[in-house]
């Protein structure tokens, strides 16, 4: 594929990294974490989730919406951390609902914005727990884009495991 079409492939991911709602959250998510030592939720995450899910579900031949949906998913996953930080309110809800006008803005479709916020809403899931495929994957790719080998606080963290040690993808 030309740069130029891959560019083009993915333009509405772009858009939402380029509005402005997308950067307050992640400034906002960013300076709330500032002395936090488990794993952070900015941009650098969801660009992590995002490959890795795009990389499952092209390796398991599911790859049923577009990258674009894919990545749209992962980097609106964790938006709405910085409500659960402030309200205790769950960051799955949080993210879905602050990611339904930024998906419009950026012009997807309604099917899309479907799967894409389900994926979201169920990304805290267990990935065996009768998710969509979307869904399954973000909760997949979210644990599977930790390092967690070089963490120095492996011990306290609730999500640690020792398979989280192997390199998956
Ligand atoms: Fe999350
Ligand atoms: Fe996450």
């Amino acid at each position: 594929m030309e740069w130029g079409n891959i560019l083009e492939s993915m333009s509405r991911v772009n858009q939402i990294l380029e509005h402005e709602e997308y950067i307050y959250y992640v400034e906002k998510i960013d300076k709330l974490e500032k002395e936090r030592h488990f794993c952070k939720h900015g941009f650098e995450h969801g660009l992590n989730v995002a490959r890795i899910a795009y990389a499952y579900l092209l390796e398991q031949g599911e790859l049923i919406f577009t990258k674009e949906c894919i990545y749209a998913a992962a980097f609106l996953h964790d938006i709405g951390r910085w409500v659960e930080y402030e309200t205790g309110e769950d960051h799955a809800e949080a993210s879905a609902r602050l990611a339904l006008p930024l998906l419009e803005a950026c012009q997807f479709g309604g099917d899309e914005i479907q799967v894409i916020i389900k994926g979201i809403l169920e990304h805290r899931r267990h990935h065996e727990d009768n998710l969509s495929l979307l869904g399954a994957a973000l909760a997949l790719a979210d644990d599977w884009a930790r390092d967690c080998r070089h963490c120095s606080v492996q011990v306290l963290c609730h999500k640690y495991h020792q398979d989280m040690n192997l390199v998956v993808y």
